[in-house]
This record gives structure tokens, sequence and C-alpha cells, in this order.
């Protein structure tokens, strides 16, 4: 906004009430600006309180992260040697702390560092404002000092010139400084309302894809806990001598030599008729417990060390 200063003089008598008298000198009082002043102080105090809430946020994001990964040692040092899935329990805990941390850095890239740039707005327009009420005072004090020599009966045109120059000069100062600041606290005022938007969408964008990706890893956890379970529940390994063909949905379909988990079988009629319930080698490693599990015949197979 390009004002000369002759505009810009009658702006200011437009703008300004002489509200009241302090003293000998006139105080001059602009309620739009005043307003604009409470606003910005506001915007800051909100953006600087949405940066601490930030980065509280992300080191809980961090610690969740640590603690995710201490946990996932601790499950894998307690996972003996033999027991399946010993090696899957760590590359889930891993690919669950990529996911953290690629988590933790774009919430960084997007928001913090975004959060940060708009806060650095703050001061240095704050240093103007309070320039700009210095020079105000400034320019009140040269007004009143004009007056009271004008007022003087035998005047001299001297000292009037003087005071006049003086006075030109104060609203000048004043004027550069508070055109610009007219116009940029209220434009700084609305940009908020986007800027607030963009970071709750930023941050809950964020979370959603979070909670999906670690959601399918969790998924393949669940089936390595279930693993975990069945191991502790005494199973053993047995290897297949004959084909087996599955009669019922509850049989596992089993070709010679494929290698069978063997678990605990629901009902201990099956197990003293000589049948076994187990998963596959092969499918359990892939799929965990959703592996299809099923009954097969003990003689149709010989127990592996
Ligand atoms: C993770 O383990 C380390 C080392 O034992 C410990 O110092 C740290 O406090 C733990 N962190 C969390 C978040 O549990
Ligand atoms: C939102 O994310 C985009 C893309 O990372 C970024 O450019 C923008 O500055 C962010 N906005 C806010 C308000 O965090
Ligand atoms: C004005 O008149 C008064 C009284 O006569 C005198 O004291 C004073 O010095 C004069 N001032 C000027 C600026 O001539
Ligand atoms: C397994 O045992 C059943 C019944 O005892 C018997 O009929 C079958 O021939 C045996 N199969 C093998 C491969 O030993």
């Amino acid at each position: 906004m390009l004002i000369s200063q002759t505009v810009s003089k009658h702006l200011v008598l437009c703008w300004f009430q002489v509200l009241q008298k302090l003293g000998k000198a006139d105080e001059t009082k602009d309620d739009h600006f005043d307003q604009a002043v409470q606003n910005f102080k506001r915007q800051e105090t909100e953006g600087s309180r949405l940066q601490r809430e930030m980065k509280a946020y992300l080191a809980a994001v961090k610690a969740m992260q640590q603690a995710s990964m201490n946990l996932t040692e601790s499950l894998h040092e307690v996972y003996e040697p033999d027991w399946h899935g010993k090696d899957d329990v760590l590359s889930i805990g891993k690919n669950c702390d990529v996911l953290w941390e690629d988590f933790h850095q774009k919430l960084v890239d997007s928001s913090l560092i975004t959060l940060d740039t708009y806060l650095q707005q703050f001061p240095d327009l704050k240093i103007r404002v309070a320039k700009r009420s210095r020079k105000l005072i400034d320019y009140d004090s040269a007004r009143h000092h004009l007056e009271t020599i004008q007022a003087v009966v035998n005047r001299s045109d001297r000292k009037v010139s003087k005071a006049e120059d003086e006075l030109k000069k104060a609203q000048k100062v004043f004027d550069e400084l508070n055109v610009d600041l007219q116009d940029e606290l209220p434009t700084l005022w609305d940009s908020r309302v986007g800027f607030y938007v963009n970071t709750f969408k930023n941050v809950t964008n964020l979370e959603a894809k979070f909670h999906r990706e670690i959601s399918v890893v969790s998924n393949k956890n669940r089936n390595s806990q279930g693993d975990l379970l069945y191991a502790v529940g005494g199973a053993f390994e047995v290897e297949t001598l004959h084909d087996f063909e599955a009669a019922n949905s509850d049989e596992l379909e089993l070709k010679k030599g494929d290698v069978v988990l063997v678990v605990p079988t629901a009902t201990a009629e099956d197990q003293d008729a000589g049948w076994l319930t187990g998963i596959k080698e092969s499918e359990w490693s892939h799929l965990g417990a959703s592996a299809h599990k099923g009954l097969f015949p003990e003689n149709f197979t010989q127990r592996l060390e």
C-alpha cells in the first residue's frame, strides 16, 4: 500500500481521535490499530502454544518409537532359538521402527518447520509495533509543542516554523511505520485460519497414514505372537513320509517331505486315535497363526529332532 505523504497526513487525521488529555500532551488514539495489536498478541500466544504442543507430541512419538523397539528386543530375547519365528520378531520390530521414524520425520518436515517459519514473522513485527508507539509519542509531543508556540501572543515566526518542521519530521517517521503495520497486522491475523486448518490437516493425514501402515505390520506381529503361544505349548516338528490326501476340511493335506509343526489337538479323542494336529511349516512361516491347521495321521510322519 503506497500512500503519499499528503494522503497519509489526512488518513492519520481521520484515523485518530483525540480522546483524552494527559497532562499537557494530547494522546492520539487509534482503536482500530489497538484492536489489531491485541489480535497480534493473541495470535503470537496461540502460535507459541501450538509450537509447544507440537514439540511435546513429537517427543511422545519418539518415546513410543523407543519403547516399541525396547519391547521388540525383550520379546526377541525371551524367544528361545528353537521356537519358530524368532527372526520374524526382530524384523517386524524393525519394520515398526521404520514406520515410527518416518512418521516422526514427516511431522517435523510438514508441521514443525512450517510452524517455526510462521512464528518467525512475529519478533520483527513486535519491534515495529513498539517503535510505532514510541514514534507516536514523539509525534504527539511535537504537535503539542507547536500548538503551545502558536498560542503565544508575541510568537516568533522563526520558532513557529522550526516547530512545524519538527512536527513534519515526527509525522513522517511515524507514518512510515504506521502505514505498513496497518496493512501487515490484519493480513497476518487473517492468515491464521488457513494455517491452523492446514496444520490440523497435515497432522491428521500423517496419523491416518501411520495407523494404516502399522496395522499391516501389527497383523503380522499378532500372528507371530500366536506362533510363540504354540511353541510354548510344547510344539514339535514332524517330517511327512507318505502323501496324505485330506478327506475333510479339518484335515491337513500333505506331500512326502513336508515339514509339519505339531500343535495341541483340540480333542483328546483324535489324539488317542493316532491323529495329530499340525500346520505346514511353509505356510506358517508366511501366514503365522492364520495358516491352515488340520488333522493328519501320526504314522504318516516321523518326528524331527
Ligand atoms: C529403552 O531401553 C533403554 C535401554 O535399556 C532405556 O534406557 C530407555 O529408557 C528405554 N526407553 C523407553 C522409552 O522405554
Ligand atoms: C502441510 O504439509 C505440506 C506438505 O508437506 C507443507 O508444504 C505445508 O507447509 C504444511 N502446512 C502446515 C500448516 O503445516
Ligand atoms: C513575549 O512577551 C513576554 C512578556 O512581555 C516576554 O517575557 C517574552 O520574552 C516574550 N517572548 C518572546 C518570544 O518574545
Ligand atoms: C497307519 O495306521 C493305520 C491304522 O493303524 C493303517 O491302516 C495304515 O496303513 C498306516 N499307514 C502307514 C503309512 O503306516
